[in-house]
């Protein structure tokens, strides 16, 4: 799309170009031209779609809400999802999970050894002791949200409860690496240093996402990296960390009874926190929280 300086900015704001992105566009050439790795235009937000990721993010973010007030010992996952999937619908909203790519419930609920995407079940029984990851994710209106939080069952182990705690840490050491015009990987390095420093590991085989307009966009997060390099990262990106944090070594399995749930390998306990998150122009705004 190559625009006059006359005409209206892409970005759908009503103003001409040049009092515009105009400087926003020549910034990222420029970058792109020195060689570095640019986001495309598509999944730079205008203000109409951060509005409505803004909204779906509300809903999200009372979902959880709602499912911290309710889950407790003795519940089963199932449980849960029909108390996800009754609030969502009622909101006006779809679970985001919910046939994507076959995925048959309206979360992913993900206990103790389980990294990520547990399918919610009547024989799953909450049990003192467990911690339990609760993956939430939202469509409204054609826009999409995702967060995850942890939650400690009962009395859980020092090992677990210091497990979760630096998980949620590494979520936010994540978010606050986010700066406009800065790197991507940053999150990623800022995670892995904080998780490593504790003997923990970082899983490489998923990350966080760009999200929006549709669940999964450009670019992939990786949850480890090295400063300074990946994508450019620019006021109107909007995307998921979510890291997953293992106590043993990163090395994951895929359940094969279900081609779904996300295992360690050596059996160690996992833990993930996820938030949406946008780039401002002076820094990042939580979608979720
Ligand atoms: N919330 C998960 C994510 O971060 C959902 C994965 S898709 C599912 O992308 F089908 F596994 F649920
Ligand atoms: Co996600």
């Amino acid at each position: 799309m190559n625009l006059n300086r006359n005409d209206l900015c892409w970005c759908g704001s009503g103003v001409k170009y040049k009092k515009c992105h105009i400087g926003f566009d020549e910034k990222l050439n420029s970058l792109m031209e020195q060689g570095f790795h640019v986001p495309p235009r598509e999944i730079i937000k205008t203000k109409e779609q951060i509005e409505g990721i803004r909204k779906s993010g509300e809903i999200n973010t009372a979902v959880l809400d709602l499912v911290g007030k309710n889950i407790k010992e003795g519940m089963t996952t199932e449980e849960i999802d029909k108390l996800v999937y009754d609030y969502t619908i009622s909101q006006g909203a779809v679970p985001a999970t919910l046939n994507f790519e076959g995925y048959p419930k309206s979360l992913c609920t993900s206990i103790n050894n389980e990294v990520c995407h547990g399918i919610p079940s009547e024989d799953v029984i909450l049990k003192n002791g467990d911690i339990v990851n609760v993956d939430v994710s939202t469509i409204l209106n054609g826009y999409y949200s995702d967060a995850s939080r942890m939650f400690i069952i009962g009395e859980a182990s020092e090992d677990a409860r210091k497990l979760v705690e630096v998980s949620k840490e590494c979520l936010y050491k994540g978010i606050e690496a986010v700066k406009p015009w800065g790197f991507l990987d940053d999150v990623g390095a800022a995670i892995q240093e904080h998780a490593e420093k504790h003997g923990y590991s970082v899983v490489r085989d998923f990350g966080g996402h760009g999200i929006g307009l549709e669940f999964h966009e450009e670019p992939f997060v990786a949850h480890h990296g090295k400063r300074g390099e990946g994508m450019i990262l620019v006021p109107g990106m909007v995307f998921t960390i979510e890291p997953m944090i293992n106590a043993g070594s990163y090395e994951i399995v895929v359940d094969s009874n279900d081609n779904w749930t996300v295992l360690t390998e050596d059996g160690s306990l996992s833990s993930q926190w996820e938030h949406t998150i946008l780039v401002t122009e002076d820094g990042v705004e939580l979608i979720t929280w």
